[in-house]
């Protein structure tokens, strides 16, 4: 009966139907991303640990960029300054000193001898940073440090003596691989590569998970909720989830944390070519439930988005792979 109804339904209401169910599916799917962006983005009140270092990173860089701009003006950021000052020591009261301590209070030691040297009016935020660098504690080895750096051009002129062209070329998505097992070193060796992906105020919002061979288990339960790696899922040794953080952003940035995390996630790829092993990027382009299914696999970092997962093998010595033919350079580029 059903069938024949169906049947009796010209094509044009059917096709309306799906229309309008398509539509509903985006609402509810964007609603799904309001509410987890709502629960975890950076708000004013800076609730979490996560939020209020992404603030102390988004401020001490705008105070490293305007040291290094060209014609750095003098007693700048002065309200900005006051504010990182608070937040600082409340980071550091709530949950003590780490690496975003350390380049923040390294940063704004550097602002002090900028501004001795360039500002000859009194800066109201300078007896205040002295008053925070005495009571805490720069930690230096934590990291290499905040605030600017010379660059000579001829650095840049002796790394770059290598086939740009050739390297991005050579890159193809593997779909099959030897059954030797990835060296979960050079996975790490990548990621730490991977580190040096610009971000958005160098936020850094992103966190990968190694699946590596030795815990199918896990492995199979990710590419369970994953579609497309059928027919070569089995092959993988090696699997990263790339994940990005919804609580380093702010209100205004609801889409940023998939554009870092793509960036960082194209890193691993070509950090992992360079180490002579294949990959395939595998999309999560999750529907709220199949999200909620991504989710229940284990617990990672609640305000956790996946961005993508890069599947990693060794290479045979000889394989086949699809073209993936490029558009021409005159269809994606036009010069204004
Ligand atoms: C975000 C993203 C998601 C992808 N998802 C899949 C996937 O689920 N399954 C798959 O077989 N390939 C996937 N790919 C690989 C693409 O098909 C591939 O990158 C594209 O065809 C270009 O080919 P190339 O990587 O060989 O240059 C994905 C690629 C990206 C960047």
């Amino acid at each position: 009966m059903i069938a024949l109804i169906k049947k009796a339904v010209p094509r044009s209401v059917k096709t309306f139907y799906r229309h309008q169910k398509s539509l509903l599916a985006i609402v509810k799917d964007f609603c799904y991303d309001y509410k987890r962006y709502r629960k975890h983005y950076a708000s004013i009140h800076l609730k979490t640990k996560d939020n209020l270092q992404a603030f102390l990173i988004k401020e001490y860089h705008a105070v490293e960029k305007g040291m290094a701009l060209r014609n750095a003006r003098q007693g700048f950021g002065v309200e900005r300054i006051t504010r990182l000052i608070r937040e600082t020591e409340h980071y550091i009261n709530c949950y003590g000193y780490d690496s975003t301590t350390d380049i923040t209070l390294k940063t704004l030691k550097e602002y002090c001898a900028f501004d001795a040297r360039s500002n000859t009016k009194a800066n109201p935020v300078i007896p205040m940073i002295e008053k925070l660098l005495a009571k805490t504690e720069i930690l230096d080895h934590v990291n290499n440090g905040g605030g600017t750096k010379e660059i000579r051009k001829t650095d840049i002129d002796n790394s770059i003596h290598f086939d740009y062209s050739r390297f991005v070329r050579s890159r193809f998505s593997t779909r099959d691989f030897t059954d030797i097992p990835v060296d979960t070193a050079l996975v790490m060796e990548a990621l730490d590569d991977a580190r040096f992906t610009p971000s958005v105020c160098n936020r850094q919002a992103w966190k990968a998970y190694v699946v590596d061979h030795s815990n199918p288990e896990l492995k199979q339960k990710f590419l369970g909720v994953q579609n497309g790696n059928r027919g070569f899922g089995e092959y993988i040794s090696t699997l990263i989830v790339i994940t990005g953080k919804l609580s380093a952003f702010f209100d205004y940035e609801r889409n940023q944390v998939f554009i870092d995390g793509g960036m960082f996630a194209m890193s691993v790829v070509m950090a992992l070519h360079a180490r002579g092993l294949g990959t395939c990027c595998l999309n999560t382009s999750y529907t709220a439930k199949k999200n909620e299914a991504f989710n229940k696999v284990m617990d990672l970092d609640s305000d956790c988005v996946p961005i993508m997962f890069i599947a990693v093998g060794n290479l045979k010595e000889q394989y086949k792979v699809a073209v993936s033919a490029r558009k021409p350079l005159a269809e994606i580029a036009t010069v204004l």
